[in-house]
């Protein structure tokens, strides 16, 4: 794709479609600003090369109506100390207040303007609406990875107004995990974990295409267990989909793909964070035990696999790792996958708050800002934000 590199933007007014939906206390404090600072490269870029940046996002899920609980303010601030320069934020996306705020804007400066999820025509990406939304640039920048899977006003119908590419964090997002995906170093291993297989079922499907090994842990790992013939107990079990979890560990073998599921779990009586628990083999879970970690053996096999990958994506935790008692399984496929010499991409809420929790962020080669966007990337699906914008000339 076409990125802000390759484009003039000197005194251009440059729209930037970022996410700013970044996780909020109670006093709307900031808890995590991952996804403003990775949105800082392209901003910095645009403002050193002398553009008027005019940055827009949606935060929560507002249903279409201006709320003050979903208000960009807090952002504007903490990405005001992030930049160590003002950024003022329009009451509004459209309309008076934002073309106001825009007509004041000089060479380098940044506007934020107000959730674009005020307008429920965003969401409907509503081509009127996205039209207004352009005419207040003459350049549209998409950085927002983490919403490309959404095809809305902010991020596909202004495209058909004024030009479009990609920004940096888009760019970087797309080729690393691009990358992996198309043209893996190898062995290439999957890490895949989380609750449901529900959730994961076509990342699972696309991986056994292109993966030497992939892992499955976490939660859905019982509905493979069960598949496999183990009892699982109380543990978290989709039994509508046990037929399918048949299928995959079929296709794994016609496919030629390792396919590892725990051999030993961690369980407990009840889901509690003092529950007392034991490890025990796949083979012995009782009936009122419910499986809450992989096991010692498990992460210690999963991590021998880890070692001599060359590619790694990693996506979900490996147990119910907020609680100290079962994140030992998570904990040890962070280090895995920090030690890996090889390429190693992190994506999904869970992993890289466990990679965060690890203090291991630093040694992996990318995070991806991106929680949905990159299961549908995973799952090989073309995200509309990305389609939308130029190809390279
Ligand atoms: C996300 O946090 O995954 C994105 O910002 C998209 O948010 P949404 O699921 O509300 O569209």
């Amino acid at each position: 794709k076409k990125s802000v590199k390759n484009v003039e933007v000197r005194g251009k007014r440059v729209l930037v479609r970022v996410d700013f939906n970044v996780p909020l206390d109670e006093q709307r404090h900031i808890t995590d600003d991952t996804r403003i600072r990775a949105s800082l490269p392209t901003i910095q870029y645009l403002v050193q090369e002398g553009a008027r940046v005019i940055l827009a996002s949606h935060l929560g899920r507002p249903k279409g109506q201006a709320n003050p609980s979903y208000s960009l303010e807090p952002v504007a601030k903490r990405l005001s100390e992030l930049l160590g320069q003002n950024v003022s934020l329009a009451g509004d996306c459209v309309g008076d207040p934002a073309m106001e705020a825009v007509s004041t804007l000089q060479d380098g400066q940044v506007l934020l303007l107000e959730n674009v999820r005020f307008h429920a025509e965003e969401e409907k990406n509503d081509l009127a609406f996205a039209r207004e939304l352009a005419s207040l640039a003459e350049l549209f920048v998409n950085d927002a990875f983490g919403t490309a899977h959404r095809a809305h006003a902010s991020t596909e119908g202004v495209t058909h107004y004024i030009p479009a590419v990609a920004g940096l964090l888009m760019q970087k997002e797309v080729e690393f995990m691009g990358n992996a995906l198309e043209r893996p170093e190898r062995p290439f291993v999957a890490i895949i974990g989380g609750a449901k297989v529900s959730d994961k079922i076509g990342v699972i499907e696309n991986l056994l295409e292109k993966v030497d090994v992939l892992i499955i842990g976490g939660g859905m790992a019982n509905t493979f267990l069960k598949a496999q013939g183990f009892k699982v107990g109380k543990s978290l079990l989709e039994e509508e989909k046990v037929e399918l979890a048949k299928q995959l560990i079929e296709k794994a073998k016609r496919k030629g793909v390792t396919l590892e599921l725990p051999i030993d779990v961690v369980v407990a009586h009840a889901f509690e964070a003092n529950a007392p628990h034991r490890t025990v083999s796949v083979s012995e879970i009782q009936e009122d035990e419910m499986a809450l970690d992989i096991g010692s053996a498990s992460a210690e096999r999963f991590a021998a696999r880890l070692a001599t990958a060359r590619t790694v994506i990693w996506n979900g935790p490996m147990g119910v790792f907020e609680m100290d008692a079962f994140a030992k399984g998570t904990e040890r496929v962070a280090q895995a996958v920090a030690a890996c010499g090889g390429i190693t991409i992190v994506g999904g809420g869970d992993s890289v708050a466990a990679v965060e929790k690890m203090n291991v962020a630093d040694r992996m080669t990318h995070i991806s800002t991106g929680g949905g966007a990159s299961l549908e990337f995973l799952e090989g699906k073309v995200l509309p934000g990305v389609a939308a914008l130029q190809d390279k000339a």
